[in-house]
């Protein structure tokens, strides 16, 4: 399958020949100063990391050198870096090289290297061995949406398929190296999260996001709020014809609404006289999952209750406000042989 060319492509990389940044592992085809440079750019920033770099290659020019060195030491070498777990994969993968015998040169191979996923094997794939896979990080996410103004959540399945799969198209077989460089420094430099410089961009004529003055909307990210999950168990109690629920203070969820006893209400004794009706009810509010048990108690005597609790007639519970959970609680009451 032959790729085409598109101007996309051609620009970027014109671009970079212009404005690429020099940095000292581009100097270099060596897989192994190529794959210590993108772990440490993990989460380094460029500056720093590249004063690291070269201490890491001077004392260990050799992955063998790396891995015949001790955890100490590279853990010493590496303070003030941060997330510690980089340094020992570091030299943990330093060893497997050497045991291999050679550096890894296949993506799904480098893969299997001790701290490096998807995109860091994309990177050392390309750069090292002109491998024709894109690393896609942030900085895809954010020139590719602009470009061709795409408004698909990058945080969402479908989004990440798309930009890998965009990503993957405008590749140009013949040099995977500098087209995913360009791409970390277009992103880095030129088309920047919150300020990107349109005006001196050469991609300016044709973006999407230009024209429509989206620039800044654009990657969208779906708001997605943790949601808290709760284990909330209900029972409706029975005695006498009647049946017992009390009024939900503010400070919590259904403000306002009645509701049967909870756990937390009832006294060991009680509890022990539960019938399990349902399992594991799944209930989703805006901001909480709630997960319920519903159980069934048949009391003997009037059970003992925190003073808000009414007891009302087993059918007058019709004429309160009650939450949707609990009125799947009735029916599971009501449906109990
Ligand atoms: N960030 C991660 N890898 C990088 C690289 N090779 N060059 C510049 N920035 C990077
Ligand atoms: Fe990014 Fe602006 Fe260039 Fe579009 S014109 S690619 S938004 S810098």
């Amino acid at each position: 399958m032959t790729k085409k060319s598109h101007p996309f492509t051609t620009i970027l990389l014109q671009w970079f020949e212009e404005n690429g940044r020099d940095l000292p592992w581009r100097k270099t085809r060596d897989p192994y100063a190529i794959w210590l440079s993108e772990i440490i750019l993990q989460q380094t920033r460029i500056a720093q990391g590249t004063d690291y770099w070269l201490r890491f290659m001077h004392r260990w020019p050799t992955v063998e050198d790396l891995a015949a060195a001790s955890e100490d030491e590279v853990m010493r070498m590496w303070q003030g870096l941060g997330y510690y777990s980089r340094a020992r994969n570091l030299h943990a993968a330093a060893q497997q090289i050497a045991t291999l015998g050679h550096f890894p040169d296949t993506i799904e191979e480098i893969k299997q290297l001790k701290g490096v996923g998807d995109y860091t094997a994309a990177a050392i794939g390309s750069i090292a061995f002109r491998l024709p896979a894109a690393s896609v990080d942030g900085n895809f996410y954010r020139v590719l949406s602009r470009y061709f103004g795409i408004d698909t959540p990058i945080n969402t399945t479908e989004g990440k398929k798309l930009f890998a799969s965009l990503a993957e198209e405008y590749l140009p077989e013949d040099a995977p190296d500098l087209y995913n460089q360009a791409i970390m420094d277009f992103g880095a430099i030129q088309c920047t999260p919150l300020s990107p410089k349109c005006v001196i961009c050469p991609l300016a004529e044709t973006c999407v996001a230009l024209r429509l003055g989206k620039t800044t909307e654009w990657p969208v990210k779906l708001n997605k709020l943790k949601v808290k999950e709760r284990q909330l168990d209900l029972f409706y109690i029975r005695f006498n014809g009647q049946t017992t629920i009390h009024k939900r203070g503010s400070g919590d969820i259904w403000q306002g609404l009645w509701c049967v006893p909870e756990a937390e209400h009832l006294t060991d004794e009680l509890k022990q006289n539960a019938t399990l009706l349902r399992k594991g009810v799944k209930h989703v509010l805006t901001h909480r999952v709630l997960w319920s048990d519903f159980y069934l108690i048949d009391a003997k005597k009037q059970p003992l209750l925190p003073p808000d609790f009414i007891w009302i007639k087993t059918e007058e519970i019709e004429s309160y406000g009650v939450p949707r959970l609990v009125e799947l609680l009735l029916e599971a009451v009501a449906t109990h042989p």
